[in-house]
Formats: structure tokens, sequence, C-alpha cells
């Protein structure tokens, strides 16, 4: 089963709640949070999740684009986060160890998300305990970014480590989707696909979802 996770960044802030009603026929909610340090940009933090969870009961797919995330995994947890991605790039193995053991505590899904230049194997060492990786496919920070090629072959290997290692790991991408490399990005492995420009930016929103799912 494919799940559809549209990213709020390509949503209208001021009209949040609205843009929320308008992708309820998604599976998941995609909250890209980002500090400034582990990328140039800066979003939205933990009063925003926050509302958003008094808001809807979609499924809240929140993506840590921020160093050192052990600091807040508690207060995103305690916001209304399902899910949390923390990027392997944002501290050093203890520090991410740190991370997933309070995500345990606080009864939140684990995922660890890779920047493009990190390799596949590098999630090796954590993949026994994650409920989802997040393959990027573009280089984090901005919506709207063209899809990089060569992170089909980044997919592949994931998939086949999460065949081998732990099945029930959901494989999810990032970055450039569109109802064209939607279909690559599922043949080469994936069965999550994030997308921000290409469903907020449908005359249809409801038919883009349906479309990127392959309904
Ligand atoms: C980028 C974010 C993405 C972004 C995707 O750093 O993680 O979730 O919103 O936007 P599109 O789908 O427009 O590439
Ligand atoms: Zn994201």
């Amino acid at each position: 089963m494919i799940k559809i996770a549209p990213s709020i960044l390509s949503a209208d802030f001021a009209m949040l709640g609205r843009d929320l009603d308008r992708i309820r026929t998604a599976d998941w909610v995609h909250v890209d949070v980002m500090d400034g340090a582990f990328v140039s940009n800066i979003t939205i933090g933990v009063p925003v999740v926050t509302s958003i969870r008094k808001h809807t009961d979609m499924f809240l797919d929140v993506h840590l684009m921020i160093e050192k995330p052990a600091r807040y995994i508690e207060a995103f947890a305690q916001a209304g986060a399902d899910l949390l991605s923390i990027h392997l790039e944002a501290d050093m193995p203890p520090g991410i160890q740190d991370a997933l053991r309070l995500m345990e505590q606080h009864s939140v899904k684990k995922a660890i998300a890779l920047r493009p230049i990190t390799s596949p194997e590098a999630v090796l060492p954590y993949l026994e305990q994650l409920d989802m990786i997040l393959v990027m496919t573009v280089e984090p920070g901005f919506g709207g970014q063209a899809f990089m090629e060569h992170q089909l072959e980044t997919i592949a290997s994931v998939r086949r480590y999460i065949d081998q290692y732990n099945p029930a790991c959901d494989l999810q991408v990032d970055g450039g989707i569109n109802p064209e490399t939607a279909k690559r990005v599922i043949a080469a492995g994936a069965n999550v696909l994030v997308a921000g420009s290409a469903v907020y930016g449908a005359p249809d929103i409801g038919l883009a979802i349906r479309t990127l799912r392959g309904d």
C-alpha cells in the first residue's frame, strides 16, 4: 500500500486549517521543521505542531531538520507527533541513539533521514529499531526543487536492507515527487511519498493525491 504524505511547507501558513482540510484524503501530514542551522531555512516549531494536532486526527509525520535533535524529542512528542524523523547527519552516533531512545520512551514512531550525500549503509547500525527510513531526493531546506535521479539507487539499496533486516520498516522519499517521479520511486522500493508542490500546487488536490498514489 502506497501512502501519500503532503508537505505543509507548500501550504499557506496563514490558512493552515483550511490547507489541512484540503489534504484529508491523504494518508499522513508531513511537517518540515527547520532550524536555520542544520539547513539554512527556518520554518516552524513545537507550537505549530500543537495547533495542527488540535485541528486534525491525521497521522503527523514530523521531519526534523535540526541539529542535535535529542534536545527536542520530548517536546515534539508531547505536541502530538506520531512519527519523528531525525537526520543521521545532525549529531554523532551517541546523540542519534539518545534521540531514538527518547522516541521509544515517548511512544513515537522512529525514523532516520538521509541527506543525498549519505550512503545507504549508514542506516545499518540502527535499522532493526526503526519504523521508517527517509531517503531525501533533494538537498533538504526548501520545497519545489528538482528530483535527484541518482537517489533511485539509494532507494533501491535501502529497500534491499529493509527486506533483509526489518521488513516492517517503511521507506519514505521526500523531494521533487510528482506523478512522473512517483512511479519511479515506487518501482525502486519506496512506499511513503512526501509531496509539497505537486499537491498544493495542483488545481485539484484530491486528484493529485490519487494520481501520486497510483489509484
Ligand atoms: C525539503 C522538505 C520537503 C519539501 C518537499 O527540505 O523536506 O518535505 O517540502 O517539497 P516538494 O515536494 O515541493 O519537493
Ligand atoms: Zn520533508
